[in-house]
């Protein structure tokens, strides 16, 4: 881009439609909030100087813009008198006028995209107008801003929903909110914006009827795509543009080579990566920084946050967040991964077994209803069923570690802090309270007792009773 563009995003107002505490632009699709995609796409577009406009909620919010683009510039809006008023208070924000063009987009409006962003641009730039709109043609234009044109088609002005004639309401080309501006122009026409409108507001879209009577060149790029002109002003249309975001998600990730059985069902966030050939089965979602690498398999019913799955393995339903699936490990169905959990190479977590800040050995295994808290498993060892790290003592936590090759036992409890060495074994039923040297074998359970007869004649004249004098009598 040679021209150098300044990008003001308007996220100062409160959105009371969505009922909500949280101000509108913190709410989230695509595990994005909705400031945060108009920051990317903006930052993505190129534009080198970024502005957002805060004001209700504005601690919350401007700790969402500073992670999310720590560079950009954040200006207060007091009090929410317009969007001209807005950008206004936005260029007197800045240490320096900008120069080049000025960028307006609004913070709630998350699907308008960089490449959508660079082509309006390149219109803007290439047609030399003072002014460029981002319109679309919609079906139902109440609310909008309407684009009015003369008999030629050029643009005339944008009128305002409530400010326009029956005539003018009929219009079905809106104004998207989104506009390129000639920084000198721009700042020309908010100094003479007056509030002599139904909102008594200063309206940005008058600069369009200013440039026009300056006989300056005005138009129009309007947008096919309507989705990415929508902002969200209720849960309900956050709901449907977070949907259609995770549809053009899904189909991105299928032309890049993943398998998606059921696109539907499936639900990934924007940040996510995943690698050719890898297979997505039916209801999972996919969310936070999580990635998947090729050959791997996820699903189906799997919900993974912020979770690494590595080559080949297989993830079935399974429900993970902050943890490490290694190259061919399988894992569930039914398994529980908690934060810290890490995976070597082939290792198996089971059905009903949960994990938390463990590593679990290559080629180690974790087959059945299991609780791995805060340990070691070496590689090449094989952890009964049913086996219980007894991690905490009631006020800290404490670690297990079993060595390599070491097979203990089924619904064996591991008090720890205890060691398990390399090739040991431990007997069912072992409640391991001593470390355990290698290649030793660990029994922890006192003898057996029989007591014969005891049901007959403890228990006399119960099904029992009879089943045991049936048994007796075929005996003898
Ligand atoms: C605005 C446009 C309208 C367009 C519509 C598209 C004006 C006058 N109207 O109307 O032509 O069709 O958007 O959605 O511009 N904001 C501030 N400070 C303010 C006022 C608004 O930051 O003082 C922010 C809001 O948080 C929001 C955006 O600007 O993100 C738009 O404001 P809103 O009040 O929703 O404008 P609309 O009436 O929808
Ligand atoms: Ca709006």
């Amino acid at each position: 881009m040679s021209t150098q563009v300044t990008a003001v995003v308007l996220a100062a107002g409160a959105g009371t439609r969505m009922r909500s505490s949280r101000a509108k632009v913190l709410h989230e699709i695509g595990g994005r909030s909705l400031v945060a995609h108009a920051l990317g796409a903006v930052r993505e577009v190129g534009a080198e100087v970024r502005v957002a406009v805060v004001g209700h909620d504005r601690e919350a919010v401007s700790a969402a813009v500073t992670e999310t683009d720590p560079d950009a510039v954040q200006v207060v809006q007091e009090e929410q008198r317009g969007t001209g008023h807005a950008v206004q208070v936005a260029l007197q924000g800045l240490p320096q006028a900008p120069v080049g063009t000025v960028l307006i987009t609004y913070g709630d409006v998350p699907l308008l995209d960089a490449p959508t962003l660079a082509g309006f641009l390149a219109d803007h730039h290439e047609a030399s107008r003072a002014v460029t709109i981002l319109t679309a043609r919609v079906g139902d234009p109440t609310g909008y801003g309407r684009i009015v044109r003369d008999e030629s088609g050029a643009v005339q002005a944008i009128r305002e929903h409530r400010d326009a004639s029956d005539e003018e309401r009929r219009i079905p080309e809106i104004n998207s909110g989104v506009l390129a501006v000639e920084a000198e122009f721009l700042a020309r026409a908010l100094a003479g914006l007056r509030s002599d409108n139904d909102q008594g507001e200063l309206y940005l879209t008058d600069v369009v009827a200013r440039a026009v009577a300056d006989g300056l060149p005005v138009g129009a790029h309007v947008l096919e795509d309507v989705w990415q002109t929508e902002g969200v002003n209720d849960r309900a249309q956050l709901a449907r543009l977070g949907r259609e975001l995770n549809r053009r998600i899904v189909d991105r990730w299928m032309r890049e080579g993943v398998t998606v059985v059921d696109p539907e069902t499936t639900w990934i966030d924007s940040a996510v990566e995943l690698a050719p050939d890898v297979t997505l089965l039916p209801g999972i979602q996919l969310l936070g920084a999580t990635s998947v690498a090729t050959g791997a398999t996820i699903g189906p019913d799997t919900t993974l946050r912020n979770v690494e799955v590595h080559a080949g393995a297989q993830v079935v339903r399974t429900h993970g967040s902050d943890a490490v699936v290694g190259v061919g490990a399988t894992v569930g169905p039914f398994a529980y991964l908690r934060p810290g959990t890490v995976l070597d190479t082939e290792a198996k977590v089971g059905t009903f077994v949960e994990t938390k800040n463990s590593h679990v050995g290559a080629g180690a295994k974790v087959p059945h209803l299991s609780y791995i808290g805060d340990a070691e498993i070496g590689d090449g060892s094989n952890i009964g069923a049913g086996t219980i790290t007894a991690n905490y003592d009631g006020v800290a936590k404490h670690r297990t570690t079993v060595g390599k090759h070491a097979r203990t036992g089924s619904d064996n409890v591991f008090v720890a802090p205890v060691t398990i060495g390399d090739g040991a074994y431990t007997a069912a039923g072992t409640t391991v309270r001593d470390d355990v040297p290698p290649g030793a074998l660990a029994i922890g359970e006192g003898r057996q007792r029989t007591m014969e007869g005891w049901v007959e004649s403890k228990r006399p004249g119960t099904s029992a009773a009879e089943a045991a004098r049936r048994a007796r009598e075929n005996q003898q």
